[in-house]
């Protein structure tokens, strides 16, 4: 029944993830028996095959931050000045908690102004900067602002000059089992090194993240200790400036990124990086082709990126007649990668669980994702509502209103003068925390690899190679086709 994969990929056709299914084949094992522990690069493991992409609608700390907490990796966008990404960088990696809080700051000498600097925290802090870059004096809880008679009095009158404080080094169960037995509503996170407020937690978050549903597997902890996090950058000459910071940041891997990574900048900038810092791991990409692929891994990519014009807000496809259908991408390079020990990271196109599942057998090694993440509390920016529906932006890199603010070399190299758009700018449905709907998106994609009979990567990538696994052309994309022009004959019929 059905076709190997070796035979259905080599007939010259293109095909995306909808465009094929998988023959399911023999269980022998439950599905808690499943592991999906991989590897993001040669040198990095993790126990969940998710990447969240390097987009600005997508990720910044409060996403890479959630990402490691749950055993996969965030990778931070490069669309701001090099100190502003290595600050996102730095601020998912000083912490413990998935969970970034925004607390208020005054000075000493400043006064609360009204009942909004109550709105998102319980508290306010106090610093001699009056902002979190120095030493925690006192906290004023917003009881003591309520029932003061001087509003105008500064914060210093009437602070709690010693507040309780926690070290940032807790975990979620430490904060938790602190804020009981000491009674607390609140408490701040306060770091070990030079007493900075590095968090706010409330007993309310406590509760919220420990409802969450668990993974079981580790978080993603580098050899630094700190939260894995890695960082977009591009292969220009500044470039090389950006990863210094990037670097001593913390950032764990390096993703140069590009529409199509096969060319002369990013394979110097491979070995670049590759020679001025040994132990940093480097992903090239994107690539959708086994030459592609075979140049960059030669240069030194200890990972690659696939996908061109896969992704769901891309345009590259319609705009510069290049690409792949990224089924046939995902088995053509992870095929030539596998060999070179190189893992692949299946960029774009994920809409559901079951693309995952398609990802991973075909060969990836991980997904990156983003419009399947950008709806969630943990993207950045605010939800806004349409017809009565939550929703937030998700906008490409290579769309017009990203590129003004600096994504353009992704799309256009450096000489370009004209800007054209390889992406559009849309909106998600909210999915609420990431916390929440990847450990069910992870248990789905675990009842998909027991229905292939495949208890990890490596056995479905081996049951896949020995033609066990085999696949067949869904024609779910004709049968649209017909319905659709079913639907217009009769249109066309009642007008007439
Ligand atoms: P999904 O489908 O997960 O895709 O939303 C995310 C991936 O899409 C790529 N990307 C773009 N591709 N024009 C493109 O052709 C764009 O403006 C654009 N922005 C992002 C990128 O690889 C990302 O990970």
């Amino acid at each position: 029944d059905g076709f190997p994969a070796e035979r259905l990929f080599n007939q010259g056709y293109s095909y995306t993830y909808d465009d094929v299914i998988f023959l399911p084949h023999f269980i022998d094992f439950p599905t808690d028996a499943v592991h999906l522990n991989t590897k993001l690069t040669k040198n990095i493991h993790l126990s969940i095959p998710c990447v969240s992409s390097p987009m600005d609608t997508v990720t910044e700390s409060s996403m890479a931050l959630s990402m490691a907490a749950l055993g996969g990796l965030g990778i931070v966008h490069y669309n701001n000045l090099a100190s502003e990404q290595a600050a996102l960088i730095r601020s998912a990696k000083s912490r413990r908690i998935p969970f970034i809080s925004d607390p208020i700051f005054k000075t000493p000498s400043d006064s609360i102004d009204s009942f909004d600097d109550f709105a998102s925290s319980p508290c306010v802090f106090v610093t001699q900067s009056g902002n979190s870059k120095s030493k925690l004096l006192g906290v004023v809880a917003k009881s003591d602002w309520e029932s003061l008679s001087d509003k105008d009095a500064p914060v210093s009158d009437y602070m709690s000059a010693s507040p309780v404080t926690a070290p940032s080094s807790y975990s979620l169960e430490q904060v938790a089992s602190f804020l009981a037995s000491k009674k607390l509503g609140f408490v701040p996170l306060v770091s070990e090194r030079d007493g900075e407020v590095l968090d706010l937690v409330t007993t309310a978050d406590v509760e919220r993240i420990c409802g969450f549903p668990k993974l079981g597997g580790l978080p993603s902890i580098g050899k630094d200790g700190d939260f894995m996090v890695g960082a977009a950058m591009g292969t220009r000459e500044q470039d090389k400036e950006r990863l210094e910071h990037l670097v001593k940041a913390g950032a764990n891997v390096v993703v140069l990124d590009s529409s199509q990574g096969n060319s002369i900048y990013q394979i110097e900038m491979i070995k670049y990086v590759k020679r001025t810092y040994p132990d940093l791991d480097v992903v090239g990409g994107n690539v959708v082709t086994a030459y592609q692929a075979q140049n960059l891994i030669q240069a030194g990519a200890d990972a690659l990126r696939v996908g061109m014009g896969s992704g769901s807000i891309c345009t590259t496809q319609e705009v510069c007649a290049v690409g792949r259908g990224q089924a046939t991408a995902v088995y053509k390079v992870s095929s030539i990668a596998e060999q070179c020990g190189v893992p692949v990271i299946a960029d774009g196109g994920i809409a559901n669980s079951g693309h995952i599942v398609k990802a991973l057998v075909l060969g990836a090694s991980t997904v990156m994702m983003g419009s399947f993440l950008a709806g969630s509390n943990e993207a950045p920016g605010i939800y806004e509502y349409q017809g009565g529906r939550r929703i937030k932006k998700y906008r490409g890199m290579g769309s017009l209103e990203a590129m003004t603010k600096g994504s353009d070399v992704r799309y256009l190299g450096d000489s370009a003068k004209l800007k054209v758009a390889q992406g559009v700018v849309g909106a998600v449905a909210d999915k609420g925390s990431v916390l929440k709907f990847i450990p069910y998106t992870m248990q789905a994609v675990k009842q998909g690899f027991q229905d292939l009979g495949a208890s990890s990567l490596q056995s479905a990538h081996d049951l896949l190679k020995s033609r066990i696994l085999r696949l067949e052309v869904w024609l779910r994309f004709v049968q649209e086709q017909l319905k659709l022009k079913a639907g217009c004959m009769i249109w066309y019929t009642m007008r007439r």
